[in-house]
């Protein structure tokens, strides 16, 4: 996992804005305790690790920062074989990249830190690029860039576009240590975004509509009653009818 590589490497003294890449992983991990699956030759992994000076109620921002940095990379990149496919791409909140509705891309945060100081945050990011079909129950939900458009893909040139991409939102989000710079341009690659979610809170589920994201990275749902914010890493949020 680039993700635990990246962290011993951080432990053992390595500088902020390490990237950790590799062509498989054996023990690839997911959010939730889940293990992603990762084979040699065909996808990409890779971590970013960040010392940065900035307190612990920061980091989950970040994650946002990443998706938008993946979902502008990703729409450059297939910009140009395919116009049509790179208009698809889009992020479905928090941090999962999708095209045309399917997962193509799953991003882990991981933290290490103190009550006033954060050691180190991974952030690792693990692209579907060119599986050609996926395991019956995971197919309705995740797609890659080659079932989507036929073309194979370079994929360094691909970690360097999102890496560009990331380098200039996490300048913005620096000056202000909150999205609110990022807002606009992250909730127009919202796909939930006018869409009715169900927010799958295990003390009392509910549902309503998606309207974009607070400055804090928190989206923003309008049930029948009242406006309500969800944090991201509490709960997860699905669409009526399935995924999206
Ligand atoms: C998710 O469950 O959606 C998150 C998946 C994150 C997978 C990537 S692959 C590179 C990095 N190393 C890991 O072990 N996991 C992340």
């Amino acid at each position: 996992s680039t993700n635990i590589r990246a962290k011993l490497e951080a432990e053992q003294g390595a500088k902020s804005g390490l990237l950790v890449v590799s062509d498989m992983q054996s023990a690839g991990r997911g959010r939730r305790g889940r293990s992603w699956e990762s084979p040699a030759g065909t996808n990409i992994y890779y971590t970013l690790m960040l010392k940065p000076d900035f307190s612990s109620d920061c980091a989950p921002m970040l994650t946002l920062v990443m998706a938008l940095a993946v979902a502008k990379g990703i729409r450059q990149t297939l910009r140009r074989d395919s116009a049509e496919a790179a208009a698809k791409v889009g992020i479905k909140w928090p941090n999962d990249i999708v095209v045309d509705g399917k997962k193509v891309c799953g991003i882990l945060t991981e933290m290490s830190a103190q009550m006033d100081y954060v050691n180190h945050i991974v952030i690792g990011i693990g692209i579907n690029v060119h599986n050609e079909s996926f395991p019956e129950e995971i197919a309705p939900v995740a797609t890659s860039l080659y079932m989507e458009t036929g073309e194979h893909f370079n994929r360094a040139a691909l970690i360097e576009e999102v890496w560009e991409q990331f380098e200039h939102y996490y300048a913005i989000f620096m000056e202000t240590e909150d999205l609110s710079g990022l807002v606009k341009e992250y909730d127009a690659h919202l796909v939930n975004r006018n869409q009715i979610v169900k927010v799958l809170d295990p003390k009392e589920p509910f549902e309503g509509k998606a309207m974009g994201i607070t400055p804090r990275g928190e989206l923003i749902v309008d049930t029948w009653e009242s406006r309500r914010l969800v944090s991201a890493g509490e709960v997860s949020v699905r669409g009526v009818y399935g995924y999206v």
